[in-house]
């Protein structure tokens, strides 16, 4: 018998995970301020415990700090939700596993180079080889046997974090110039990815494209999301299902 799993579960909006938690045993939710920490079992073999915690790096900082301490025995830090797109080549419905994040509005010149975070004397921050080889593996195992349906096929690539929601092409082609193998955009999970690095717990970040980060992106996000809000709950359960094979 493997060792339960415990995932940390955090999105920016309740509909990034769905709302419905009736698919977790023994649910119990405790509150922080204004976090609500949700726990609870799925089958026999995970733990979860699960949060949203609004939009943008300040808060997605504060609810992963407060998640990780909430319980030492978290294995794996997981930041879920939707993403535009800067990869012309990704649309809506694509899956991006990130294999490399990116605080795109970290600027702290002429004292360290663009985009180097200072409290960890780096730019891009990966996931632990292991944990990112196993979600891979997962989602395109589930993508193969059609428990993805409706979602297309996943890929992994460069994610990039900052404070605002891009609906401008040019802004977008600014971070493509400095970025230039940047696949998609968002505004919470670099800023998950450096607390997880600092309290030394295995983090990914997983997104699904809702919008290509043009000026029809806060319309596409907002019909996205509310078609997504029925579907988010699959992806998670893609790698659940997969919870035996993982490298703890
Ligand atoms: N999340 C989803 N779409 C986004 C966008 N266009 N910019 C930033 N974050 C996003």
């Amino acid at each position: 018998m493997t060792q339960p799993l415990h995932l940390g579960l955090l999105g920016a909006m309740p509909e990034e995970i769905g709302t419905d938690l009736s698919h977790l045993k023994d649910l119990r939710c405790s509150d922080h301020g204004d976090l609500t920490i949700h726990r609870g079992s799925w089958g026999d073999n995970v733990h979860l415990s699960l949060a949203w915690s609004g939009w943008g790096k300040v808060s997605a900082a504060r609810a992963a700090t407060r998640l990780l301490a909430s319980d030492p025995s978290i294995d794996l830090l997981v930041f879920t939700g939707v993403a535009g797109a800067a990869d012309q080549t990704l649309h809506q419905w694509d899956v991006v596993l990130a294999d490399a994040v990116v605080q795109h509005d970290m600027d702290a010149r002429p004292l360290f180079p663009r985009f180097t975070l200072p409290a960890l004397n780096q730019d891009r921050l990966k996931p632990q080889p292991a944990w990112f080889h196993w979600a891979k593996t997962a989602l395109l195992e589930a993508h193969e046997t059609g428990e993805l349906d409706g979602f297309e096929r996943p890929s992994s690539g460069l994610i990039a974090t900052g404070d605002s929601f891009i609906g401008d092409p040019a802004v977008l082609q600014a971070l493509r110039d400095a970025l230039p193998d940047l696949r998609a955009v968002e505004m919470e999970g670099a800023a998950v990815a450096q607390v997880a690095e600092q309290e030394g717990v295995p983090w990914l970040v997983l997104r699904v494209i809702s919008d290509g980060a043009d000026e029809a992106a806060a319309q596409s996000f907002e019909d996205f999301v509310r078609r997504y809000e029925q579907q988010a709950w699959r992806l998670i359960e893609a790698l659940l299902q997969r919870c035996d094979d993982t490298p703890q």
